[in-house]
């Protein structure tokens, strides 16, 4: 549990964490590729350790995750993954099932249960194992498939073309991994273009990848290319920044600078909402590292009325993860946002959109829960009361922000959350205080 009270004026310059995303791929395609890989910047958080000790029981042999550390990947090629004795164990990661899911269905003759937490046991997988079964993979588990422990057993696999029902990057990610190592090519045809970190990092290692059709969202693999170990740099997570923008506009006499944040276009989309609220975000020294566009962000309060904002499904998929901060940010704002296209908010870690109307409506705010969507009525106070995270990095996070801005304090329980994706978050928060 943790006490939190409001706060006037965050001021200083941090980096947020290596990104997720990025984080999980680099480990996965490490593993697979031949020879070394070494990664800057990787994220030293509860999820990506999930993905590194899957990979580790699977006979990778990868350096500790710390801090500061660069971490070294022993690849075994893309047919060197050996047969677990034990439950692969994801936690709380979705990347981490679901892009696992991809990369085993095609090792042939091994078996490989995967597992995690509560909530991800409850998170659905039909979605990357009926796509995977369309290219021949044997997947099987509860609720008919959808509900993990999963059980596969690698198969050969062939070719497709397939075309996926939601925008989601896990999904399409687990395709193209299964597609290395099938007969023939495979093509993934997206609804809309959801992020890029795979296309970008697979070509990087040396996979024969194309993307073409319309707004780039037809993506073909050839087999047949052996993957080579890569230098890669992670930048800063925009999902972890976002807090921090969030924060630095709304919370009176502050000026936050973030340094290194990721700013690919597929993840930007927060800063697109920011531009319609007209708060102040610079971005300052823009520029290219390994493949990834990269910059620092400063925010600086904002003086006088925020305008409301309205998201629908067009920018989802570059925003997914920055809802919950961003139904903060709407309490704030004067007048009414809408949020809609947003029902994958529902199957993340938690109903992300149950969550946050449930625990903000407790502080006072006024928020009406469509069945994909929300809209926020804006109010100029929310008062401190006693909040839970539900287990919810995201969420917890979010709820702090909403804390700090509120009249009386607040307690949070289930704090410790945040170790998901963003383990000092509750320092870099002390040290922006000072
Ligand atoms: C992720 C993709 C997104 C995102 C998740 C990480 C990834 O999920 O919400 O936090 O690394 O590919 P979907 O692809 O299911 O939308």
């Amino acid at each position: 549990m943790r006490e939190l009270h409001p706060k006037d004026g965050l001021r200083g310059t941090l980096k947020v964490p290596g990104d997720k995303s990025i984080s999980h791929r680099a480990l996965l395609f490490g593993a697979i590729a031949e020879g070394k890989t070494q990664i800057d910047g990787l994220l030293p958080a509860e999820d990506p350790v999930s993905t590194a000790n899957c990979l580790r029981a699977m006979g990778v042999s990868i350096s500790p995750i710390l801090k500061g550390q660069t971490v070294e990947v022993q690849g075994v090629g893309l047919d060197g993954l050996q047969e677990p004795n034990e439950i692969l164990n994801c936690g709380n990661s979705g990347t981490t099932m679901r892009l696992l899911l991809g990369l085993l269905v095609g090792k042939e003759g091994r078996h490989f249960v995967l597992s995690g937490d509560k909530s991800l046991c409850g998170r659905p997988m039909q979605r990357v194992g009926q796509p995977l079964k369309v290219m021949g993979a044997q997947v099987q588990g509860r609720c008919d498939g959808n509900l993990a422990p999963l059980a596969v057993y690698g198969q050969k696999l062939h070719g497709a073309v397939i075309g996926t029902p939601v925008a989601s990057a896990q999904i399409k990610s687990a395709i193209l991994l299964a597609a290395l190592t099938a007969e023939g090519p495979t093509t993934v045809i997206e609804p809309a273009h959801s992020r890029d970190h795979s296309e970008r990092m697979l070509k990087a290692f040396g996979a024969n990848l194309e993307v073409g059709g319309e707004m780039g969202r037809h993506i073909t693999i050839r087999p047949g290319s052996t993957l080579k170990g890569q230098s890669v740099v992670v930048p800063g997570d925009i999902s972890s920044a976002a807090f921090w923008l969030i924060a630095g506009v709304l919370i009176p006499n502050s000026e936050i600078t973030i340094e290194n944040v990721g700013l690919n276009p597929t993840r930007t989309g927060i800063l697109e909402v920011m531009e319609q609220m007209q708060a102040n975000v610079q971005i300052i020294n823009k520029r290219d590292i390994a493949g990834e566009p990269v910059g620092d962000l400063r925010v600086t309060t904002h003086t006088g009325p925020l305008k409301p904002f309205t998201i629908t499904h067009e920018i989802m998929p570059r925003l997914i993860d920055e809802v919950p901060i961003l139904t903060v940010a709407a309490c704030f704002c004067h007048g009414e946002s809408y949020i809609s296209g947003a029902s994958e908010l529902r199957v993340k870690e938690t109903d992300r959109l149950a969550v946050m109307t449930r625990q903000l409506s407790l502080m006072g705010a006024k928020i009406d829960e469509k069945p994909d969507g929300l809209i926020v009525h804006g109010v100029t106070k929310l008062h401190g009361s006693k909040l839970d995270s539900e287990t919810d990095h995201r969420v917890a996070m979010s709820l702090a922000i909403a804390s700090l801005m509120a009249k009386g304090s607040s307690t949070l329980i289930q704090s410790e959350a945040a170790a998901v994706s963003y383990p000092d978050f509750w320092k870099d928060l002390e040290d922006l205080q000072h």
